[in-house]
């Protein structure tokens, strides 16, 4: 895939930068035995990014599956700090952000992903994963991200039966989940992060279809429902080609994915892609969003960053194959309900 062989470029570097800036760290903390209090300005300051990283694991899930899409193999070397990396945060059943954070749901996920991508189950203990994602249900049926927070929220609730399928397992009380998600839809046919109160976006849209789909409760929407869904996510196309994830915004490479994925979820046919939206615009914007260095960024012109490589990759696969079959693609295919490459090699 020589066409692309920048975007590997990038993703090894994004891993052999994190990884080294985490042993740097490290060092610093075993020089101060574990404070960094009196190591100084530029120690206390490498501590705080590093910290402040509220989605490292989920960087890393993002980078594998880039590299899949692009049927590139990182060596073993990476491979092996990315096991070791997830090791570190591994916090009983739960996974964190960071070493130095607490378990959530969207890192678990993440590394139930890494596991998933590498092949290597044994990383994981499925029971203790299970019950840690289970625990973070209300009695709505809604997830939240981390022990004790109170508001579900569909990014969560997906990403919980997400990691449940993976592991084999179906989350308890999937009436109340069912109901929850399909109570998310508006009026103008879009979803929000909430029953009603939020308003419609792609991203959240997403969630609750392919939620609903992983719960096989998509025909719990009503067929006009769907219908106005269909809709409003035909109209995320803006001027220049690229999705906007709700009506007046900006043309951003992610919602490539969340839109197209979405679409897909609910055309049974797979054919409708092609006409709801202009799949070669839409490559066109994607690709006016790759740095010349590798990666890809939100808009033309910003810098990439793993988030935007990973969904704007993943969107430009499901065009790709929409408009041309799998024959004349350039990158894997994509799951839509799972998030994850089909075909691992
Ligand atoms: C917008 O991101 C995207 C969303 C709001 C959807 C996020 C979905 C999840 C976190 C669940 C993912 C779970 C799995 C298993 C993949 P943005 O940063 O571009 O938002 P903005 O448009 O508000 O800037
Ligand atoms: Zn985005």
């Amino acid at each position: 895939m020589a066409e692309y062989a920048h975007h590997a470029r990038y993703l090894e570097l994004f891993l052999h930068g994190g990884f080294r800036m985490l042993s740097k760290v490290d060092s610093l903390r075993a020089a101060d035995k574990g404070s960094l209090l009196g190591l100084g300005e530029e120690a206390a300051k490498l501590l705080a990014t590093c910290t402040a990283e509220t989605s490292l694991l989920s960087a890393i899930y993002w980078v594998l599956c880039s590299a899949a899409l692009l049927g590139h193999t990182l060596s073993e070397d990476l491979l092996l700090q990315v096991v070791n990396f997830l090791e570190r945060c591994r916090k009983g059943g739960a996974f964190a952000p960071h070493p130095l954070h607490e378990g959530d749901l969207l890192s678990t996920v993440s590394a139930i992903q890494i596991a998933r991508l590498l092949k290597r189950p044994e990383l994981l203990n499925v029971e203790e994963t299970c019950s840690f994602v289970q625990s973070l249900q209300l009695p709505d049926g809604s997830f939240v991200q981390r022990v004790g927070a109170t508001e579900g929220d569909a990014r969560f609730t997906f990403a919980a039966i997400c990691g449940l399928r993976l592991l084999g397992q179906h989350p308890r009380c999937q009436d109340e989940i069912a109901g929850w998600l399909v109570r998310c839809q508006n009026l103008d046919g879009g979803f929000g992060c909430r029953p009603k109160e939020c308003e419609s976006h792609a991203g959240h849209s997403f969630c609750c279809l392919a939620g609903l789909q992983l719960l096989s409760r998509l025909g719990d929407t009503s067929p006009r429902g769907r219908a106005r869904l269909l809709r409003w996510l035909g109209s995320r196309q803006c001027e220049g080609g690229g999705m906007n994830g709700r009506p007046g915004k900006a043309g951003d490479s992610c919602y490539s994915w969340w839109t197209l994925a979405a679409a897909k979820l609910l055309d049974e046919g797979q054919e409708e892609l092609g006409r709801m939206f202009d799949l070669p615009a839409l490559e066109g914007f994607i690709e006016s969003c790759m740095s010349s260095e590798g990666g890809v960024a939100p808009h033309p012109g910003d810098a990439p960053d793993p988030f935007h490589t990973f969904f704007g990759l993943a969107g430009l696969s499901l065009a790709q194959h929409a408009a041309r079959g799998g024959a004349s693609a350039k990158l894997q295919q994509m799951d839509p309900a799972l998030v994850l490459p089909i075909g691992l090699p």
